[in-house]
């Protein structure tokens, strides 16, 4: 089996700062990330910024900045958000990096040399904000103006000297692809989408722009600049020390294991990416998975719309792991999902305050008072504490190969039904009542805290320092912690030492209530 693992995000545009769609991304590849380290694999995760392009020149001149130096300080605020979100990514990308440039400039060799790339003229539309050419019938009116049908991003009309790919002789073998790696394109709805744009006849795209620029010069006609999604797309295997192929992060990492992206950016990961791949002789990453959009109302959150909720407010407010579990929690993942501060705080009123948070506090104070802070010794478990503990057994293993579908949602539930079943337990076996049968009462101890450390386990993907405070109860370190511990109800060494904890998470105060 393949143990290594390489999962990207999208590179952010550093066009305005961060908001709680990038946050989510970011968040749910994380999740992903450690989920696959604690099952024991080699895991690289790359995220970044997406500096070229006109988007990001236009945004730089009407703040009156030179591009780099605007890029410099909004990509800055990106990599913050990275280590505010505790993302553990291995590496932060830039564009406007030498290592890529060079990698960028190397592919556009290739397709050169191959024949894949010409020079002629493009005219037709071309949207900065999307930075996506449009043809006539993807374009409509909008009181006197033209936007793009897909996105609603204004286009304008452009008329220039560029290269092109030659992507019409890419369709039947893309569709080939497809049909051979049926995953390839996950959610599935989002691969029939796909497909019948293919389907629907591809023509030669512009990969360069002469009007502007800031971007990679064609290293054989420098009045061009490449088109941005052809150097942005590249950084997956920049990062990697493309084109040295005997390099070994190149060698253990590529192909990507999954690129996670949000769904407006699927045309370009799922048929211009593998089309320049395979056209240069590259393999092509294993999966793309578009997710759903955070959503304000019934809108897409962004910038212009004016429906943000910035990802650094909410967390000063309610903390990162609060905001981490939400949003891996309430937005179904593949689909849109609708967010806002009061269900927020509901769910951390439910689900970690009281029925995580709390539970723990209760077990360990109830430990304290009957059983010293030491592991109590077990007698032989009840037909209830095995229907409790064996809920990590089959059911578990199930539901850890859906995570390699991204079945995020399943591993939640697990985690919710999981937590409700521990806290009827405990109130329903009642130690307090078993004063006079020691043995059964630190038996319930000993399974409450059995599974405390299950569920933390399982919890240390979503909200890591949390998961980490609750295991300082068994003094499980971060590197301790794997899958396979979960399965077995006998890791708790008796007369073992526990630790209290601080409160894990603290009650909202709802002025409603
Ligand atoms: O497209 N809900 O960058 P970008 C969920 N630079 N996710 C959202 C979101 C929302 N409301 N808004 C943004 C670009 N995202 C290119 C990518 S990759 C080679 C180049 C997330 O700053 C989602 O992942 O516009 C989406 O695909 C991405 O941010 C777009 O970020
Ligand atoms: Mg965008």
């Amino acid at each position: 089996m393949n143990k290594n693992f390489y999962i990207t995000t999208p590179i952010y545009y550093p066009s305005a700062k961060p908001h709680m769609g990038h946050a989510y991304s970011s968040i749910v590849a994380d999740f992903f990330a450690r989920f696959k380290r604690i099952q024991g694999f080699n895991v690289y995760f790359l995220t970044g910024t997406d500096e070229h392009g006109q988007k990001i020149q236009r945004a730089a001149e009407k703040k009156g900045m030179d591009p780099l130096s605007f890029c410099d300080e909004i990509s800055k605020t990106f990599r913050d958000l990275s280590k505010t979100l505790n993302l553990s990514n291995n590496d932060f990308i830039r564009t406007t990096e030498k290592r890529h440039a060079e990698s960028v400039q190397n592919l556009w060799n290739i397709l050169e040399k191959k024949k894949e790339i010409y020079l002629s003229k493009y005219s037709g539309w071309y949207s900065v904000s999307d930075e996506a050419f449009y043809s006539d019938d993807e374009v409509e009116d909008k009181k006197g103006s033209k936007i793009a049908k897909s996105s609603g991003s204004p286009v304008e009309w452009v008329e220039e000297e560029s290269y092109f790919f030659k992507l019409s002789q890419w369709q039947d073998k893309l569709l080939k692809f497809y049909s051979e790696n049926p995953n390839f394109i996950l959610p599935s709805a989002r691969k029939n989408e796909v497909i019948s744009f293919v389907k629907s006849g591809l023509k030669d795209l512009s990969v360069s722009r002469k009007s502007f620029s800031w971007g990679i010069k064609v290293p054989s006609n420098n009045d061009h600049v490449i088109y941005v999604w052809l150097d942005a797309l590249t950084n997956y295997i920049s990062a990697l020390n493309y084109p040295n192929e005997n390099d070994k992060l190149y060698k253990n990492f590529w192909p990507a294991t999954i690129h996670l992206i949000g769904k407006d950016i699927l045309r370009f990961h799922a048929v211009y990416w593998p089309a320049f791949l395979l056209a240069a002789g590259i393999s092509v990453p294993k999966r793309v998975y578009g997710h759903g959009w955070i959503l304000a109302g019934d809108e897409k959150m962004s910038k212009s719309k004016g429906n943000i909720l910035d990802p650094i407010e909410i967390i000063d407010i309610y903390g990162l792991d609060s905001l981490r579990y939400y949003l891996a929690k309430e937005v179904s993942f593949g689909n849109d999902g609708n967010i806002s501060q009061e269900k927020l705080e509901s769910c951390i009123n439910s689900d970690l305050a009281n029925n995580y948070g709390n539970y723990c506090q209760r077990v360990v104070s109830f430990n304290e008072k009957n059983c010293n802070l030491l592991i109590p010794k077990k007698d032989s478990f009840t037909k209830e504490d095995l229907i409790l503990l064996d809920r990590f057994k089959v059911d578990f293993n199930k539901l850890i190969n859906h995570i390699d579908n991204q079945d995020l949602n399943s591993y939640m539930n697990f985690i919710v039904e999981s937590l409700f079943a521990a806290n009827k337990y405990f109130n329903d076996q009642a130690p307090w009542n078993k004063k006079s049968d020691i043995p059964r009462l630190n038996t319930i101890v000993y399974v409450s805290l059995e599974i405390i450390r299950k569920i933390s386990i399982m919890l240390y993907p979503i909200i890591p320092s949390s998961s980490l405070k609750a295991l300082k109860i068994f003094s499980i370190k971060e590197k301790d912690i794997n899958f396979d511990s979960i399965k077995n109800h006998n890791q708790l060494i008796v007369n073992n030492k526990i630790n209290k904890i601080d409160i894990l998470f603290k009650k909202i105060d709802n002025k409603n209530d």
